[in-house]
């Protein structure tokens, strides 16, 4: 059972979950715009798996008797003045998403309910991958600049979306 503080908590990350999804598939929509069809693939992964971490506190609330409430998004940015831009976008915004994850931490200690800390833990983890892999894009692509590019792009195109085992 869980408290109707924590229920609306844990559902307004359910619902910034689906607005990180919107905000990648907009950054896919402007890498295909640029032509790069590798960056387009690796943000339309980085959409999937914004809704399947969405998905999961659905489930989640649901099993713990919660009451599953979506709410409306904001419009995201759709134009950006750079591929780095993109990535620096991601970046900051990944970096919310892990504070948002610690303060539903702090809440979920606060309450002693350890069924959603163990939870939580899952998304802490997750949370350390993304920003780590974001980061290191970021790396190379001030590294290579326009000439690498293109090989760049080809990397990333082999990104595919791979549920944890299990789910
Ligand atoms: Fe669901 Fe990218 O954090």
């Amino acid at each position: 059972m869980l408290t109707k503080r924590l229920e609306k908590a844990l559902n307004d990350q359910m619902n910034f979950e689906i607005y990180s999804a919107h905000i990648y598939l907009a950054m896919a929509g402007y890498c295909a715009e640029l032509g790069l069809e590798g960056f387009e693939n690796w943000f339309l992964v980085q959409y999937e798996e914004e809704l399947f971490h969405a998905k999961k506190f659905f489930k989640f609330i649901s099993s713990k008797g919660g009451r599953i409430i979506i709410t409306g998004f904001e419009n995201p940015e759709n134009d950006y003045p750079s591929l780095l831009s993109v990535y620096e976008k991601s970046l900051e915004h990944e970096q919310l998403v892990t504070s948002r994850i610690y303060d539903l931490m702090s809440i979920a200690h606060e309450e002693k309910e350890y069924a959603t800390t163990s939870f939580l833990q899952w998304f802490i983890d997750e949370q350390l991958e993304e920003e780590e892999s974001v980061a290191n894009i970021i790396s190379k692509i001030k590294l290579v600049k326009d000439a690498g590019l293109y090989l760049l792009d080809q990397e990333v195109a082999q990104r595919t979306f791979v549920p944890p085992t299990g789910e």
